[in-house]
């Protein structure tokens, strides 16, 4: 596990930077696609590159972590609505090229056999972006999920339903329940996983994945299982971690040409 320690714009372009090397050198690329704040500067650095720099999403595919049971088709926080707002309308995503899991389908059990069948069929996701809740969870795996899930439906934690009531003008009573989510073997399933954390509200879930035991009370510390996954986290978000003067020397003697 690689932990980058940077300003969060940095961090941003070195998410976007391995998101264009891949996508550059295989065109046909699978990405993973996060909700939530933590992934906003990476979608808008990847639009200014596809305007600027000519990087193409046109023969790539998408899929999202996770979805809301329930949700209204058109609620904006619907995360395929978010998705489609904060990246995929504003590159050049083919039609259906981004998909997620159908948190309104009559038969949610199948819906999330379907998922993963649909990313096993594209080839399974080459890159994985990731935020982290402030209990340790990743995609929706809350605290308590196996280690070994694959896509299913979940009841979020009290604690992520207050997190996320922002989106949904500080009124709890509307933040849905249940959600579908990529399970944590599903995830772990991912070529590379790059997670991103800021703010000192993530300083104790950042601790836990990166130094803490592996157990399903803090989801994230599979990642520590996985061959290569990086975390990109800024001073705040450090802040609790033991060894952290160690992997800011780490990254500042990293040689230039070794990417993420
Ligand atoms: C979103 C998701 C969640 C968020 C996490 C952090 O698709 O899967 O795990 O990444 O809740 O959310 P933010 O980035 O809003 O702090």
């Amino acid at each position: 596990m690689e932990v980058v320690i940077a300003p969060a714009d940095q961090l941003a372009v070195l998410a976007a930077e391995a998101i264009d090397k891949l996508v550059r050198a295989t065109p046909t690329a699978v990405v993973g696609l996060a909700t939530g704040s933590s992934p906003l500067k990476v979608y808008d650095e990847l639009v200014r590159r596809h305007t600027e720099e000519g990087l193409s999403f046109a023969q790539a595919k998408a899929f999202m972590l996770d979805e809301y049971v329930g949700i209204a088709e058109d609620h904006p926080e619907r995360y395929r609505n978010v998705i489609e707002k904060e990246i995929a309308s504003r590159v050049d995503f083919a039609p259906g090229a981004v998909q997620g899991p159908d948190g309104n389908a009559e038969d949610l059990v199948a819906a999330c056999a379907d998922y993963e069948r649909k990313i096993v069929d594209a080839g399974g996701v080459d890159l994985q972006i990731l935020g982290i809740g402030t209990d340790g969870h990743i995609a929706f795996n809350e605290p308590g999920s196996s280690l070994a899930s694959r896509t299913r439906i979940k009841t979020l934690t009290a604690q992520t339903r207050e997190d996320n009531a922002r989106f949904f003008g500080d009124d709890l009573a509307q933040v849905p329940q249940h959600c579908l989510t990529q399970g944590l073997a599903t995830i772990m399933s991912a070529k590379h996983l790059v997670l991103l954390a800021s703010g000192k509200g993530k300083a104790e879930a950042v601790h836990q994945l990166v130094e803490g035991p592996v157990s399903a009370m803090w989801p994230a510390t599979i990642m520590q299982m996985h061959p290569h996954a990086t975390v990109l986290v800024d001073d705040a978000a450090a802040s609790r971690l033991q060894l952290g003067d160690y992997y800011r020397q780490t990254f500042l003697s990293k040689p230039e040409w070794q990417g993420l």
